[in-house]
């Protein structure tokens, strides 16, 4: 009825209502939607549910800790739309097998704690420049600040490992595992050891990190040298340990790199609270008895970490 026997002024209300619906949409589409969609992604929640299991495990006491996730493609063309580029800053170190990549990483001096309720002022998406030498924000740090002190490291890391596993490795973290930054005033800082002692705290950890560990001695955190170090370590190992820190570790999605923290951390728990007790063992896994579960579960395991111990501990 109304469309045939339309009134002057019908016309009139129906404009202003369709006028009010473009406000809306614009109103939308240029505030809170657009942040909703960049929060919405898939790998853009993974991320963050990564971090607050962190924070719930005590591994991120303060802005203690990092996490970073390199961008599929088609993910970042899904959040594209929400970008604000801004100036490009120096990375600190090269890593040009990285130009072009996007990054989600956590803040510099941001704590994990805060990251699932305000997300755009705790992470940033970043975009790495040709040379590698530069990257900048294109999402996120809503009240300033930047990308974590251990950008070098992280983006180091990503690298080796990248060229490493032909792309399929994206996640790494820095966590401050207690129990394993404990065992580092204790054990001698050698790869060998760290392995072989974590390995014999839970018959599950030779398969899930078959690899081993690797140690960094103290070194100044934050810069380009303890990078190096790490990544140096990282082209054989997913895991490395730096001594009275912490740990990083390396991994394809954020499962595998949280459960691989989550395994090594609390297999350190085990020997934090078996030296605890006494000393010495009384009995263990010994390397004949890795070498049968090698076998069954048909994974690698380096002789360097099956030597006999003159102490039989
Ligand atoms: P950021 O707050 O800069 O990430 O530093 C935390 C940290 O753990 C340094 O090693
Ligand atoms: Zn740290």
């Amino acid at each position: 009825m109304r469309s045939i026997f339309r009134m002057p002024s019908d016309d009139v209300a129906g404009d202003a209502l369709g006028a009010r619906r473009f406000l809306i949409i614009d109103s939308l589409l240029y505030s809170g939607e657009e942040k909703m969609k960049f929060l919405d992604a898939e790998f853009v929640q993974g991320f963050i549910r990564m971090a607050d299991d962190g924070w719930k495990q005590g591994w991120h006491e303060r802005n203690g800790g990092n996490l970073s996730y390199r961008v599929k493609k088609e993910e970042a063309d899904l959040v594209r739309e929400s970008f604000t580029p801004k100036e490009w800053q120096p990375i600190g170190t090269e890593v040009s097998g990285l130009s072009g990549e996007y990054f989600l990483v956590t803040g510099s001096g941001k704590y994990f704690r805060n990251i699932i309720l305000k997300p755009e002022e705790s992470i940033c998406m970043i975009e790495v420049d040709e040379k590698g030498e530069n990257y900048r924000i294109v999402w996120g740090m809503e009240k300033g600040g930047r990308p974590t002190s251990e950008l070098p490291s992280h983006l180091m890391n990503h690298e080796v490992k990248m060229l490493e596993t032909g792309g399929k490795y994206r996640v790494i973290y820095h966590a401050h595992t207690t129990n394993v930054i404990a065992l580092t005033f204790v054990l001698p800082l050698k790869d060998e050891v760290f392995t072989r002692e974590l390995w014999e705290m839970a018959t599950e950890c030779p398969v899930v990190f078959p690899g081993g560990i690797g140690v960094v001695p103290w070194m100044v955190p934050g810069g380009r040298d303890i990078a190096v170090a790490t990544s140096r370590l990282m082209k054989e190992y997913d895991v490395a340990i730096w001594a009275h820190h912490g740990m990083f570790a390396a991994g394809e999605d954020f499962d595998l790199t949280f459960g691989l923290m989550h395994t090594v951390e609390k297999s350190a728990e085990i020997l934090v609270k078996m030296l605890s007790m006494r000393p010495d063992k009384l009995q263990t896994i010994t390397p004949q008895n890795f070498r049968d579960l090698a076998k069954d579960f048909k994974v690698t395991l380096p002789e360097k970490f099956l030597y006999e111990k003159q102490d039989g501990n």
